[in-house]
């Protein structure tokens, strides 16, 4: 296959691959772990796929050395990974697991001795479930119980961990979690989804604050789900419809961060909606970052809506798609990454997540045979290289994901894995992405070693 890749990657270029804990772990009911609102979710009948859960999921808590030396084979310089809160404070704030806290600094201690530097998240949706039934995230207490949680978490790994990510896509949480009902916990309001987006922005804020105290040397950032959205035409409706869905997706969380103030066009159209905003929290929000992490998986064409909503999402007829139905807009990806860099200057960017899901399975021989991927992670990459030249600060990139695992309301079905997950043996095999993300880091790092 020819390599859509042409260009090629600074030498100190960071490069990952990520997951996060419900989604790898298992272990649900190990070592004093509490519920969390995704174990809720998923024994609620008809919430997820085929009933899934994670209950066991890749199994990663007590195979996490077999899967770090396969993350060695690989030449990782980085593992994204993030940490279940319900493992470390089972009963929401208060008393301090620590059997929960001794697995991640095992894991650390082992990505170390491995020369994988950890990039930590702190929030990647498993709210403990107590936590919720007192009124979750659209209710501000729950900005204390994350500080507190973070307080515990920095003061066991600050001394090791280099990178923190305080919170992922909080447009999700927001949105799929709290709007529209589609992930856990399932709530169904507008009001509900504003509340959650801006006490997730608020526990960010005060993140930060935590980690600059207790772990002052480490890099600091929180993670977006970002997409570029194009419009159908130049006609003023389409714009108006894409300008609507990129207030949605992006500005009324980047505007905040890096601007300290809502976007008023969004605000005005959220009314009576809009929570309780209090002097200071925008301050707090705007707290300077050390990085912006980026997910992008597709970039939508947007149009207006001649039935009455804001927008319309447009199919590409041309376009390849994922097992996911999305679109694979690799351009989009550049073009987000230099309209962050013009719009809102993060002092560094690294792309956290991207990658494909496909409908893997295993040849005669065992083996996983996936070019889509390949061409897909070519193509992404090669926009990345494309933003660089631009002079965008892009620092790493991390693969979405390391293994097959547990994709949320699709359960087990969709495979986004470098690795394949055999779920009923829980055996790993390396696809041929796999190989050819080994071979391509070693290339990069050959190249720059030879320069
Ligand atoms: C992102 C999530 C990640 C994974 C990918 C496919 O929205 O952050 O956990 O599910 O999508």
């Amino acid at each position: 296959m020819p390599s859509k890749l042409t260009r090629s990657f600074p030498p100190d270029f960071v490069w990952g691959a990520a997951t996060a804990s419900y989604q790898i772990e298992g272990a649900a009911k190990e070592d004093g772990r509490g519920e969390s609102v995704w174990d809720r979710f998923c024994a609620t009948p008809g919430k997820v796929r085929n009933a899934d859960s994670g209950a066991i999921a890749c199994d990663f808590y007590h195979r996490y050395r077999d899967d770090i030396a396969l993350m060695r084979e690989l030449g990782l310089d980085a593992f994204r990974f993030s940490i279940a809160w319900p493992r470390i404070l089972p009963e929401g704030r208060g008393k301090v697991n620590q059997k929960g806290l001794d697995f991640y600094d095992r894991l650390v201690d082992e990505l170390l001795a491995s020369g994988i530097a950890p990039f930590v998240t702190l929030f990647h949706w498993d709210t403990p479930q107590v936590l919720e039934d007192a009124g979750g995230w659209p209710s501000r207490d729950i900005v204390g119980a994350f500080e507190e949680y973070v307080e515990t978490v920095a003061g066991r790994l600050g001394d090791r961990v280099g990178h923190w990510i305080t919170h992922n896509e909080p447009w999700v949480v927001s949105w799929v979690g709290h709007g529209w009902g589609h992930h856990a916990p399932g709530r169904t309001s507008d009001a509900d989804a504003l509340a959650t987006a801006h006490h997730l922005l608020l526990s960010h804020g005060r993140a930060v604050e935590v980690l600059r105290r207790l772990a002052p040397s480490s890099q600091v950032g929180i993670t977006l789900n970002l997409d570029h959205p194009y419009p159908r035409s130049q006609e003023p409706e389409d714009v108006r419809a894409a300008r609507w869905v990129d207030g949605l997706h992006n500005r009324w969380f980047l505007d905040p961060l890096f601007r300290g103030s809502y976007p008023d066009d969004m605000a005005e159209a959220w009314g009576e909606s809009m929570p309780e905003i209090r002097d200071d929290d925008l301050e707090s929000i705007a707290a300077p970052i050390d990085f912006l992490g980026v997910n992008n998986y597709t970039s939508p064409l947007v149009a207006a809506d001649e039935d009455g909503g804001r927008s319309r999402i447009v199919r590409r007829l041309d376009a390849d798609r994922t097992d996911m139905g999305w679109e694979v807009v690799p351009d989009g990806l550049r073009d987000l990454l230099v309209r962050l860099h013009q719009d809102y200057q993060p002092p560094a960017i690294y792309v956290t997540e991207n990658g494909a899901a496909f409908p893997d399975v295993r040849g005669h021989d065992g083996s996983v045979h996936d070019p889509e991927r390949q061409s897909y992670l070519e193509g992404y990459l090669d926009a990345a290289a494309g933003a660089l030249a631009e002079d965008v600060p892009l620092r790493g990139y991390f693969a979405w994901s390391l293994l097959d695992n547990f994709e949320w309301a699709w359960g087990y079905w969709k495979r986004f894995g470098l690795i394949y997950v055999d779920y009923a043996t829980l055996d790993r095999i390396p696809k041929g992405s796999f190989y050819w993300y080994r071979d391509f880091i070693a290339g990069q790092r050959a190249r720059s070693e030879a320069a």
